[in-house]
């Protein structure tokens, strides 16, 4: 008999969940729905999940390697090291722990190995002299690195856990900073760009809060170590305001969610943003790029020129 206690409510859709299976079914349709809408997948994909160790990530991890065993699919883990003490070397922890567990290729780099530079001596640097919050440099760089490790393990897809939360606050902190370029990158399917493995996020239509219930349900290792810099960046403001937004208007996720897809999908400003996009390639690594230097390597040269003053 399930209890009278629900163990969830679904306030934007008013729905009552009352045991652990509900909750549990509920999660799995809703991420092969995900799927299957924007066909993020094939039935034989190469897919390296991006894992940092965190509950969004590793939940992710768990849940594909679940719904990938009924197809002929390979998963790989990548992991970049971001240099964080206290925080990364847990976080590296848990994610070669799930690789041994889950019997998972494991690919890794790190900031320092590839930009020569970690987050924690970014952050140490004056923000008159770094100008941006270590978020801004993570972001960048962890983009390229994990698009950098994906190549390597030769996968044709990268998942990330980006959920409905996160999908939500970038398009509004691009709308805030004035870049459709950045929301038209937001492309909720695969898209083929030389160089680059396409991105899938299956977590795309789920709260933060349903993976996060699903972590703890079904005792998903993860680091609960939160980054010690995450509320210095813009996203941390956005996000506490769209938390209040979602609690008294259910529902407010979806729809900018919602809005972004629409940006991207009609046609005619998707053809705009093939323009904008114009592929070039970065001098430095030859991936694609919108300037002659990629961001990531913009952001490093920056750091350096500073140094060297
Ligand atoms: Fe850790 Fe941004 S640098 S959350």
């Amino acid at each position: 008999m399930p209890s009278k206690t629900p163990i969830y409510y679904k306030k934007d859709a008013n729905r009552y969940f009352y045991s652990i299976e509900e909750f549990n079914r509920y999660i799995i349709k809703k991420v092969k729905k995900t799927i299957n809408k924007w066909r993020m997948l094939e039935i034989d994909s190469k897919i390296a999940v991006a894992v940092s160790g965190g509950k969004d990530s590793m939940s992710l991890l768990y849940i594909l390697e679940k719904i990938e065993r009924e197809f002929p699919s390979e998963l790989y883990i990548i992991h970049v090291d971001e240099g964080i003490k206290g925080y990364s070397d847990k976080n590296l922890e848990v994610v070669k722990n799930a690789s041994r567990e889950l019997g998972l290729p494991l690919y890794i780099t790190s900031y320092r190995e590839l930009f020569d530079y970690n987050i924690d001596k970014v952050a140490n640097i004056s923000i008159d002299e770094r100008r941006f919050a270590p978020c801004t440099f993570c972001g960048v760089w962890r983009r390229w690195a994990i698009n950098y490790l994906a190549l390597k393990a030769g996968a044709d897809r990268v998942a990330t856990a980006h959920s409905l939360d996160d999908e939500a606050q970038t398009i509004l902190m691009n709308i805030l900073k004035g870049s459709l370029e950045n929301i038209l990158k937001l492309k909720p399917y695969p898209e083929r760009v030389d160089n680059i493995v396409p991105r899938i996020k299956p977590f795309r239509e789920l709260y933060e809060k349903e993976i996060a219930l699903y972590a703890m349900l079904n005792n998903i290792p993860y680091n609960d170590i939160p980054c010690p810099y995450a509320e210095e960046g813009m996203r941390w403001d956005i996000r506490i305001w769209l938390y209040e937004q979602e609690d008294q208007r259910p529902g407010t996720l979806f729809n900018i969610v919602r809005f972004g897809e629409r940006i991207v999908t009609q046609t005619c400003i998707h053809e705009k943003a093939k323009e904008i996009q114009r592929i070039n390639k970065c001098s430095i690594c030859g991936f694609p790029s919108a300037k002659s230097v990629c961001k990531a390597h913009e952001l490093m040269l920056f750091l350096k020129k500073k140094a060297m003053k």
